[in-house]
């Protein structure tokens, strides 16, 4: 036996079928649904928004994630071995491989920064700092936090070290029991603080703005705007699902477990933004401030909570948490990728690219404060601009080369073994799931692009 197919008989596999879910869905919750769903729903003038959001999940974001998963367990590697095993050696689809480490490499920079933020808010919770504010001065406070050049620094970087930590201390041990334990919990909390949010008075305008579409607030950039985040809340186009996907065992059921995934994951977006949007308009908050929303409302709907002090600490805890089960799995993709095909050891890779990815993440950091102007390109500071390269730019990319390579280069046979587990189950939809791949969630891609360029 060579040695790769050794390494890749001893990866490591999720022990049972809610691992899998558990871990995926993980990566999926995060950052993505209680911190950008939020505010670039916000900013794009609510429920039309989300309209276009949810059929961006179900028409291109559930077909794409089956497709990670199907190249990654299928090419049994990481996101460039995968494909190398499915397409051959010298294959142009390779670079949809080095495409995607690049991506998880730039989504997590900025991603560790938000991260930061969130891991001070802890603090700043646990000090009691919050208390007796009003929610001008709550914006105030974050205003000046994330411009500061030092501490957001340093909380990125603990971030980042724990993400380097947990990735080197494995891929079982150190993420399964992390995603178990930490959902339900996180689930009970933004329940709570939806019942307190839609009982302020005057919470129904947020409710309106969530559900009444209003098509004509709707613009060209928020169509790509809810595409890219639609990539950006599963993990898409990134690898992360196709390095996960590879860790699956034979026997799961793939498509089901994704169908799953897109469910919890909207799910948690939705309810983020119940939790939000009354008591944005409860409080007077502007929705379309940006990515201060979250941080600047909740602590204000805590303080109008019994037991508040208690509910926002740890729920700045529980989403560190989920940031962190997501940020493993950016920093696992390329990680996988340096210590089994550059032969580098685990250990070195994860330190290694680590350093990289938070020096990145200190420029996007500074971005914001002080050196705002010379990190200002495009007309966006270099944190604005890293999210937008990748969510809106480089996954759905990254996406479309997944669905593609599924749809018109894996053999149907293959595909269909993948999706039945070698023909022990029954599944009905592989004939519309293959045309979805081939056919629809491209086209849907190509015409956002289009339609956002001004062409369609
Ligand atoms: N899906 C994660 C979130 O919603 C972010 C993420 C993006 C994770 C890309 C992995 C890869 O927070």
């Amino acid at each position: 036996m060579d040695s790769h197919k050794e390494q890749l008989q001893s990866r490591p596999r999720f022990s049972s079928r809610l691992s899998i879910i558990a871990v995926a869905a993980g990566s999926a919750i995060g950052l993505g649904n209680i911190w950008k769903f939020p505010y670039i729903t916000g900013k794009n003038g609510g429920a039309a928004f989300i309209v276009v959001y949810l059929c961006c999940i179900a028409l291109i974001g559930l077909p794409v994630l089956i497709s990670d998963f199907i190249i990654g367990r299928r090419g049994g590697g990481n996101v460039v071995s995968s494909f190398r095993s499915l397409a051959g050696k010298r294959s142009p689809w390779l670079l949809g491989g080095f495409l995607a480490l690049f991506g998880s490499a730039t989504v997590l920079s900025f991603y560790g920064v938000v991260a930061g933020w969130s891991l001070e808010y802890i603090v700043k919770a646990l000090s009691n700092e919050f208390a007796g504010k009003t929610p001008a001065q709550v914006g105030e406070m974050f205003g000046s936090f994330i411009v500061s050049p030092v501490e957001p620094i340093v909380y990125q970087l603990i971030f980042m070290a724990t993400t380097a930590g947990v990735v080197y201390a494995g891929v079982k041990k150190g993420i399964e029991s992390f995603s178990k334990l930490m959902m339900p919990v996180l689930l009970g909390i933004i329940l709570l603080l939806c019942i307190r949010s839609l009982t302020l008075p005057g919470a129904g305008a947020g409710l309106a703005f969530l559900f009444k579409p209003d098509f004509s607030k709707l613009s060209a950039a928020g169509v790509l705007d809810a595409l890219g985040h639609a990539f950006f809340t599963l993990s898409l186009g990134v690898g992360a699902m196709i390095t996960y996907g590879s860790y699956i065992d034979k026997e799961e059921d793939l498509a089901t477990t994704a169908v799953q995934i897109c469910m919890a994951d909207t799910v948690i977006a939705l309810l983020a933004g119940i939790a939000i949007f009354p008591a944005v308009f409860a409080f007077g908050v502007e929705p379309g401030q940006g990515p201060g929303l979250v941080f600047v409302t909740l602590p204000n709907l805590f303080a109008q909570m019994p037991g508040g002090y208690f509910f926002c600490v740890l729920f700045f805890v529980l989403l560190t948490v989920a940031a962190l089960t997501s940020s493993i799995s950016m920093l696992e993709v390329s990680v996988a990728y340096v210590s089994e095909d550059l032969g580098m050891s685990r250990k070195r890779a994860t330190l290694l690219l680590t350093g990289l990815i938070s020096a990145v993440g200190v420029v996007c950091s500074l971005s914001m404060g002080e050196y705002q102007e010379q990190l200002t390109f495009f007309g966006k500071n270099v944190f604005d601009l890293a999210d937008f390269a990748v969510s809106n730019i480089e996954m759905p990319i990254g996406g479309a080369i997944s669905v593609l390579f599924v749809g018109w280069i894996l053999k149907r046979r293959k595909v269909n073994d993948e999706l039945t587990c070698n023909g022990k189950r029954k599944v009905p939809f592989v004939g519309a799931f293959l045309f979805t791949a081939k056919y629809l969630a491209p086209m849907g891609i190509a015409i956002v692009f289009l339609h956002s360029l001004g062409l369609f």
